[in-house]
């Protein structure tokens, strides 16, 4: 099968996704000679319609781990996606913890829909909660093994004997294993899904958190106030030109210090081609 495209296509709320995906996909564009398109799914109004490839496509596709899997609040949005046995490369970013089953969820949700995985990685970005865990990453590093990742994948599909409906090996657990669970100092699970940010004084309602929220879940009129749920992915914290939002749950800013606590040393990305 020609190839005539290759997309990079992602959610990704604080950015880290994104880059990883845009540069495995601008990569690989260069190296087999095909233009570029991307997709970016993050906002709830762009995943109000389902999205379809074509057999002509290469399909960089990338989601942020959350709890050690794709995130669930696109799950819905997944199962309606059109793959037209398009080739596919999933992509997963995580917060320097663990990606633990998301890859092989990834890899499988994309067969399910029609795509042919040939290649995967799993990448490390700056953790959503933190500034502190995968600190600035990804970082020129990543970046640099993004691009040979790109290079490898070029290489395979070009070769002699690729073999497009081979699905691609992974890390990770078959039947996939339950979400990751916080837990307190006591090991008792810490629920922490109703947690809502906060908003301070500095908000000067300039909207911006309203209009990127992934979710839609902070209301435009009054943006102090929540109409939906957070997944607490906190691009409104990390966003907001002055510093308005924020998190002050116990539980939260538990579970975020003792990540930053355990998991201080440098994971490294993984790819499979
Ligand atoms: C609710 C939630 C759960 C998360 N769970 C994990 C996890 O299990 N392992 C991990 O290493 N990172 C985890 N992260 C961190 C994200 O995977 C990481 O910050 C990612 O880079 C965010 O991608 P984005 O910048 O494209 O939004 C979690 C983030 C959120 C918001």
């Amino acid at each position: 099968m020609e190839r005539k495209k290759v997309w990079a296509v992602y959610f990704s709320a604080t950015g880290t996704t994104e880059r990883i995906v845009l540069t495995i996909a601008k990569k690989l564009g260069e190296e087999l000679g095909l233009p570029v398109e991307k997709f970016d799914f993050t906002l709830k109004s762009v995943r109000a319609l389902p999205k379809s490839f074509a057999p002509t496509d290469i399909v960089v596709f990338g989601t942020p781990v959350i709890a050690g899997r794709v995130p669930n609040v696109l799950l819905k949005y997944l199962d309606a996606l059109k793959g037209k046995e398009a080739l596919a490369v999933p992509v997963v970013l995580y917060g320097n913890r663990n990606y633990d089953d998301a890859l092989i969820e990834l890899r499988d949700i994309l067969t399910k829909q029609g795509f042919k995985p040939v290649a995967a990685g799993a990448f490390i970005g700056e953790h959503s909660f933190s500034e502190k865990l995968g600190k600035e990453r990804p970082d020129g590093k990543d970046l640099a093994v993004a691009a040979e990742f790109a290079a490898e994948i070029a290489k395979k599909t070009k070769g002699a004997d690729f073999d497009e409906n081979s699905l691609i090996a992974v890390k990770g657990e078959s039947p996939l294993r339950p979400y990751y669970q916080p837990r307190d100092s006591k090991g008792n699970p810490i629920d922490i899904r109703k947690v809502t940010p906060k908003t301070n004084g500095k908000c000067v309602n300039c909207k911006l958190c309203a209009v990127i929220c992934p979710l839609g879940s902070i209301r435009f009129e009054y943006v102090g106030e929540m109409q939906g749920i957070c997944m607490k992915c906190c691009a409104c914290i990390k966003k907001c030109p002055v510093g308005a939002k924020y998190f002050d749950d116990p539980n939260f800013l538990y579970h975020k210090e003792e990540l930053e606590l355990q998991y201080s040393r440098r994971a490294e990305p993984e790819i499979f081609v």
